[in-house]
């Protein structure tokens, strides 16, 4: 092994010996060189006369640029736009972020959480957990209602074994079901749960009590001495519609419950700020006790894990994202757009409430984000959304047999009954 993933490993079992277990082979033997970007990052306090460490071009004091690339960043200075990142992101950024989680869940009430790492997007966040912690034939514990590229991440390229729960009992979460699928897996060492709120494709965003039930559950666990890694997605975070959701991440609440569970946040702005295509996202470790030199060392690692994998995350996006946070009207517009998609799910549900469609399908519950899913009662659910496609030009998603997910994110309000009632007609045209 590695010296340098030595030391951070010492430095890791030394203050959490339960992450250490929980690290995959690969997140053992992973570490941060001191390469070129350490040696840059030396020379650029250091070389005052004249610095040739990095792979950029320069001149005039300034990075070079091509005019026709600059005149569309009228408001960034080069170095904003073209240069590269540093591999865990830029440090005001992480800083405002982090400043950010503090202030939306105040139930973390000053529990030490890492810096967050800036990754390429949630996707990529996703990916670089599966690096640190998971072998082949880890057992990952998620819903029924997941988001189809977990698959790819977790079971295609780590080989893991992916276990779904019943995700609805009712109106609300299956607490039962999690409790049922962590009792037959008790006999394991580690194991991961997988969790997003809000839901995609369901728009499903778990409720207060139900979170507080489900940290109790997650905690008992973690007290029995099995390691459990819990990995939050909070793509949808902020969206949330209704009196009873949680308005805060459940990492809050996981962060520092147990010294054997270690909460994994992954969040960013791809969609909590409108910015798909910036590919800005976040990943923030905690877990109860945790200290800096630990969280370090875990941070060291994951940019290990980046420098291998995409090198650093764009500069131009980070920067732009950065600007808006610190924008004074940053929350306002941000605000108004979520009351639009408030709108939105308000009007689907009130169009849903009518029981003409009732012959047709169900809804599952929703309560927040972009989605809400209905449950076909005797159509195919690929069937009717060719159907919807061919003859009435709409598309919508089929999940699986009986699932359709429709991204009312993307419907004007007054679209809204119209749509459902053009679904309607489709699946008597199939009946
Ligand atoms: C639940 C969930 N997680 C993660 C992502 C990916 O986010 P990103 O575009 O930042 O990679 C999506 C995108 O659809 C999502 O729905």
């Amino acid at each position: 092994m590695n010296p340098l993933a030595n030391e951070l490993n010492t430095l890791i079992q030394k203050h959490s010996p339960a992450i250490f277990e929980m690290l995959s082979n690969f997140g053992k033997e992973i570490y941060f060189p001191k390469g070129i970007l350490s040696q840059s990052a030396e020379a650029k306090q250091g070389a005052h006369k004249y610095n040739a460490t990095i792979g950029i071009a320069k001149e005039k004091q300034g990075s070079m640029y091509l005019p026709c690339i600059m005149r569309h960043f009228k408001d960034l200075k080069p170095e904003q736009v073209v240069n590269y990142a540093p591999g865990s992101g830029i440090l005001e950024l992480r800083k405002e972020w982090k400043a950010k989680i503090i202030r939306q869940n105040p139930t973390l009430k000053g529990a030490p959480i890492s810096m967050p790492v800036v990754t390429n997007g949630l996707t990529h966040g996703l990916f670089l957990a599966g690096d640190l912690f998971v072998n082949p034939e880890d057992l990952i514990i998620l819903p029924d209602k997941i988001w189809g590229n977990y698959r790819l991440i977790f079971e295609v390229r780590k080989n893991a074994l992916l276990r779904q729960f019943s995700f609805f009992s009712g109106d609300g979460l299956n607490l039962q079901a999690i409790k049922d699928v962590l009792e037959t897996e008790k006999s394991r060492e580690k194991i991961i749960l997988l969790l997003n709120f809000p839901n995609n494709p369901t728009g499903y965003s778990i409720k207060t009590r139900e979170a507080s039930k489900l940290t109790q559950i997650l905690t008992d666990v973690a007290k029995s001495g099995q390691k459990i890694i819990t990995i939050i997605d909070d793509a949808y975070f902020g969206m949330f519609y209704e009196e009873d959701v949680l308005k805060e991440s459940i990492f809050a609440s996981l962060a520092s419950t147990h010294e054997n569970l270690l909460a994994i946040k992954l969040d960013g702005a791809t969609k909590e700020q409108f910015v798909w295509g910036f590919r800005t996202g976040f990943m923030t470790f905690g877990i109860k006790n945790g200290n800096d030199e630990m969280y370090d060392a875990m941070v060291r690692k994951l940019m290990g894990c980046i420098r291998s994998s995409i090198s650093n995350s764009s500069v131009t996006s980070q920067n732009v994202v950065l600007s808006a946070l610190k924008n004074p009207t940053f929350h306002e517009e941000q605000q108004a757009k979520i009351q639009i998609l408030k709108g939105r799910a308000l009007k689907v549900k009130e169009v849903l409430s009518s029981s003409k469609y009732d012959d047709a399908w169900d809804q599952y519950p929703f309560n927040a984000g972009y989605f809400m899913c209905l449950r076909l009662k005797n159509i195919n659910a690929e069937k009717l959304r060719q159907h919807l496609l061919k003859k009435y030009g709409i598309g919508v998603i089929a999940v699986n047999e009986t699932d359709v997910r429709i991204a009312f994110s993307c419907l004007e309000e007054e679209f809204i009954q119209d749509l459902f009632d053009t679904m309607y007609k489709a699946t008597k045209d199939l009946s």
